[in-house]
């Protein structure tokens, strides 16, 4: 094959934020908004295109560049030394919370995985990719990106290795914060070393203080509104679903201290136009927040982004 085109969604996670470097349990839904990499084979190096830039280099190395880093460590993964050239574009939003990295990953090591003809887990290959470029990040963003189905959220059990599609019937629309953030400057890492930190003191029967047993409550009980939410969802019950997503919100807000000023005033307009549950999506440290509408409701806030459920990874050659 000479070139190819893939298209990855990002995602909202419904319920289960900070859970999957823990091992626990998420649930995400791929959204309708995507990363859109086209790759082409040439004779030798590499050529990267992006609405940020152009960076082409003689093989694949590491580079400053963040966009074109990740191009690189999917590479890496992948054992690719150059010949191609890769061009991304799409209409996902970036840095807020929407997944867009494990999206560009997942779209970068299925397209040049295709390109070359490599047979490869797709989404630990681009999962690693990310890692390599400084975020100790989790599985859920390219699971959720390439695993999920139209209509249904994606539940996800880490430690197990395994998913299942849950229909989703309700409507979802995203508030943005002005503001947009990187991971690997967020306070993102500092949370996975604290979790690995408590693990360590609850392994040698060590006393966890204040600020780690706040954040292992969160992780235990945000599993275990994964549980709940999953059974309301079963039940029809989007009220239910609606208050886990509000109730994770603040334990993210208090507990984990992830959530800013902004995000709780999003949230808190949310709830007061209608939304059934509102929580921040992803990371936190600013980015935006998902809000959980009732079938064929809208949220009537001019700048509510109104999204809908899509299925994982596509190409189109
Ligand atoms: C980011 C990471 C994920 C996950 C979420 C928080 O999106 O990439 O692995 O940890 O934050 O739930």
């Amino acid at each position: 094959m000479q070139r190819v085109r893939v298209r990855a969604p990002g995602r909202v996670n419904l319920l289960g934020e900070h859970t999957d470097y823990a091992g626990g349990l998420c649930l995400p839904l791929a959204i309708n908004r995507y990363v859109e990499v086209t790759a082409e084979k040439r004779d030798h190096g590499v050529r990267i295109e992006t609405s940020l830039g152009v960076h082409e280099a003689t093989c694949v190395e590491p580079c400053q560049l963040r966009w074109a880093a990740y191009v690189m460590a999917c590479c890496e993964m992948l054992g690719i030394e150059g010949g191609f050239a890769l061009r991304a574009a799409g209409d996902l939003p970036m840095g807020k919370g929407l997944g867009s990295s494990g999206a560009y990953t997942v779209a970068i090591t299925s397209a040049l995985a295709e390109l070359f003809e490599l047979e490869v887990d797709r989404v630990r290959t681009a999962w690693q990719a990310e890692r390599r470029t400084g975020v100790d990040c989790g599985i859920l963003d390219q699971s959720a990106s390439l695993l999920a189905r139209v209509g249904h959220a994606l539940l996800l059990d880490v430690t197990r290795g395994t998913h299942e599609h849950v229909p989703f019937a309700g409507r979802i629309a995203v508030l943005s914060t002005p503001s947009s953030r990187e991971l690997v400057s967020s306070g993102y890492n500092q949370r996975v070393r604290e979790w690995r930190e408590a693990e360590r003191r609850r392994r040698e029967g060590i006393e966890l203080g204040e600020t780690l047993r706040r954040r292992v409550e969160h992780i235990e009980r945000e599993n275990q509104r994964v549980r709940e939410g999953v059974g309301c969802l079963r039940d029809g019950d989007l009220e239910g679903f609606g208050s886990l997503m509000d109730a994770s919100h603040r334990s993210l807000r208090d507990l984990y201290e992830v959530s800013t000023p902004e995000l709780d005033a999003c949230v808190a307009r949310a709830r007061e136009a209608g939304a059934l549950g509102a929580k921040l999506t992803g990371a936190g440290f600013g980015g935006a927040v998902v809000c959980l509408l009732a079938p064929g409701a809208s949220l009537p806030l001019a700048d509510a982004l109104m999204l809908l459920p899509a299925a994982g990874v596509s190409s189109c050659s």
